[in-house]
């Protein structure tokens, strides 16, 4: 559908109303098993290095005080790409009611310096085939045309973003 100038308003709008913070990884388990995992056993939510800060950080963006949308971000090389330094994205999720603002890209916008800042130039994600155009959207290449699944989750390609 084309975008309107309403659109275009109602997202500045949305911009001027959110505020990012970095969390504690623990703040982002109730959006991730909601949105991403609501048929899993809780447990699952939990990436390993959740909680070692010198390889993860954790972004969350707030509307009214409430947490709406999440990503953590992971110092971690895939040998497919040759930048020796390399972050990978995960567990990137808004709640329904608040997708499509331009949340989940304010919290990219806000990662990328940090990522740069840590000496990294390369992030990746394993990106459900359903979030595809997103990541598109926000700058992502597919690596290649190869679709994986990850069990329980579904069909995935890899992606990128050099930063
Ligand atoms: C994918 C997701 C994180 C995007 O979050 P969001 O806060 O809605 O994203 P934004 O509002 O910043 O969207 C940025 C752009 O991507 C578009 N977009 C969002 N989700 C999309 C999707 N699944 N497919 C195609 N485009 C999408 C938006 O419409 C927007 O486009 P615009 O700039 O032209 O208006 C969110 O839809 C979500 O939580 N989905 C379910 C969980 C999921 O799939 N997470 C990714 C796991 S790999």
């Amino acid at each position: 559908m084309n975008k309107t100038k309403n659109d275009n308003v109602n997202k500045a709008y949305y911009k001027i109303l959110m505020k990012v913070l970095r969390l504690n990884a623990s703040d982002t388990y109730p959006i991730r098993q909601q949105v991403l995992i609501p048929d899993h056993d809780p447990k699952k939510v939990k990436f390993e290095s959740d909680d070692d800060d010198d390889v993860s950080f954790h972004l969350g963006a707030f509307e009214d005080s409430k947490l709406v949308s999440v990503a953590s971000f992971f110092y971690e090389r895939n040998t497919l790409f040759k930048d020796q330094h390399q972050y990978q994205l995960r567990g990137m999720a808004t709640l329904p009611e608040f997708q499509g603002r331009g949340l989940s890209s304010e919290l990219l916008n806000m990662a990328f310096p940090i990522i740069k800042q840590n000496f990294c130039t390369l992030l990746w994600c394993n990106a459900r085939t359903t979030a595809v155009g997103y990541y598109e959207k926000v700058g992502f290449h597919k690596f290649d045309e190869n679709v994986f699944d990850i069990p329980g989750i579904g069909a995935h390609v890899l992606m990128y973003k050099n930063i």
